[in-house]
């Protein structure tokens, strides 16, 4: 399933990305969960989209100063029949050779030993400081001592910069395989969603609704969740971030439940839908779900070749505005309300991120005074919400909130593809309009 020359593509436009910089890119590293079990791994995104190895601990080279033959290394964990009986299969120095086309591979050991070698005639090391505890040490020696040479040597690099810039404008820039995949995340998030929605009843539990959805991401073949499902009855939907998913689902109330899969090989979706327990909205419920359904389809419009990620926000957060305004919850000019930022108590987020193989994926917002433009290939999600309760101040000047309005939260969230002619939205299959959450 995982086409090797997929990789051999991006290696290619990252080494010609790299000019004379020689690039460390480490794997990651397993995250123990307590005592002596880990959680399940989860590779490094940038190391994954230049190698598709899925180890733990092994670093990668891009050596674009270095002959030919020499450009593409891999230090891997070596095979190991006794390792690999508690943890299962390495590929082994040979299998980064023969099945992910490393020009040259070594034992993991061998990394401190070779690496100066392998330096060599860099003009900078792109590394990230900061993210890579076990490697960080051996080439910060490594570095220091090139530099100790350098008066005898004649040349060193005395640059250490990060790879983001350049890694992660390739990354923000979805490839057409890579389209397919983020695709193929959106239809079975979408679809896990359709099915939460047919069976969700008062009465259940948050976590029985979460068991349903994860099933469907692994029986269609993904890895799993993209990050902790949020299935979130009435008020606990207020908490943008709630993880206890153990509260009964209660007659009368919204659910709002945020959930996307991760493919084998790490595409992601994420998508919210908010919909009524028993299938009919109240008139409060309805009249705020209308505000946010308008103003998510009014910021999706704005998804186009050209036109700045910031205006999706912008947009996003004047229509709530107004929206809220007509409903009383908010009051005054609706360009002051914005300046002031005196609708915060009821939307306190910003309304999307990129998506890709990180759920808020990498890649610039902004350059210096500049915001991103939106260009072909680029995905993002499109969340906005509006969320009542108790837990944050009314500020000075806006209306206390009746009691009616409290305990509703509602996100609703499309991953969104630019293309040349404007947007699609992947997830698409996920019903959002009132008509069809009703029954
Ligand atoms: N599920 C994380 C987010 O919506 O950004
Ligand atoms: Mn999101
Ligand atoms: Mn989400």
């Amino acid at each position: 399933m995982i086409n090797p020359s997929i990789f051999k593509k991006r290696r290619e436009r990252f080494i010609s990305c790299l000019a004379g910089r020689a690039a460390i890119i480490p794997a990651a590293s397993s995250v123990v969960h307590h005592a002596d079990c880990e959680y399940p791994f989860r590779q490094n995104s940038d190391f994954w989209y230049l190698t598709g190895l899925d180890e733990p601990d092994a670093v990668a080279l891009f050596l674009p100063h270095r002959p030919e033959g020499e450009r593409f290394v891999l230090f891997v964990q070596p095979r190991d029949p006794a390792q690999e009986v508690w943890y299962g299969f390495r590929w082994g120095v040979d299998g980064a050779l023969g099945h992910f086309g490393a020009d040259k591979a070594h034992p993991l050991s061998e990394f401190p030993s070779r690496l100066g070698e392998y330096l060599t005639g860099a003009e900078a090391i792109a590394f990230r400081i900061g993210k890579h505890p076990k490697v960080e040490p051996l080439v910060l020696k490594v570095w220091a001592e090139h530099l100790d040479q350098a008066p005898r040597v004649g040349s060193a690099a005395f640059r250490l910069e990060a790879p983001c810039p350049l890694l992660h404008e390739l990354r923000l820039r979805k490839q057409p395989d890579e389209v397919d995949r983020m695709r193929e995340a959106a239809r079975i998030g979408a679809e896990a969603h359709e099915l939460a929605r047919e069976l969700a009843r008062p009465g259940m539990n948050e976590r029985q609704v979460q068991g349903l959805i994860e099933k469907h991401f692994v029986d269609q073949g993904a890895r799993g969740p993209a990050y902790g499902s949020i299935v979130a009855g009435g008020d606990n939907a207020c908490v943008l971030h709630y993880a206890s998913n153990n509260q009964q689902l209660k007659d009368g109330d919204l659910l709002l439940i945020d959930a996307g899969c991760s493919l084998v090989d790490y595409y992601n979706s994420d998508i919210t839908r908010t919909f009524p327990i028993n299938g009919k909205f109240s008139g409060e419920q309805k009249a705020l779900y209308e505000v946010v359904h308008s103003a998510q389809k009014q910021a999706i419009s704005c998804v186009t070749p050209g036109c700045q990620a910031e205006e999706v926000h912008t947009t996003a957060v004047r229509n709530l505005v107004e929206g809220l305004v007509e409903l009383g919850l908010l009051t005054g000019n609706v360009d002051g309300v914005i300046e002031q930022g005196a609708y915060r108590h009821l939307y306190m987020h910003r309304t999307g991120h990129w998506l890709g193989l990180d759920v808020h994926d990498v890649g610039a917002y902004r350059l210096g005074e500049y915001h991103v433009k939106l260009e072909p290939g680029m995905i993002l999600t499109v969340e906005p919400g509006i969320y009542i309760s108790d837990r944050l101040c009314v500020p000075e000047g806006q209306p206390e909130i009746q009691d009616r309005w409290k305990g509703i939260g509602i996100r609703i969230e499309d991953d969104i593809l630019v293309n040349e002619s404007g947007h699609e939205v992947l997830t698409s299959a996920a019903a959002s309009s009132i008509e069809l959450l009703e029954h």
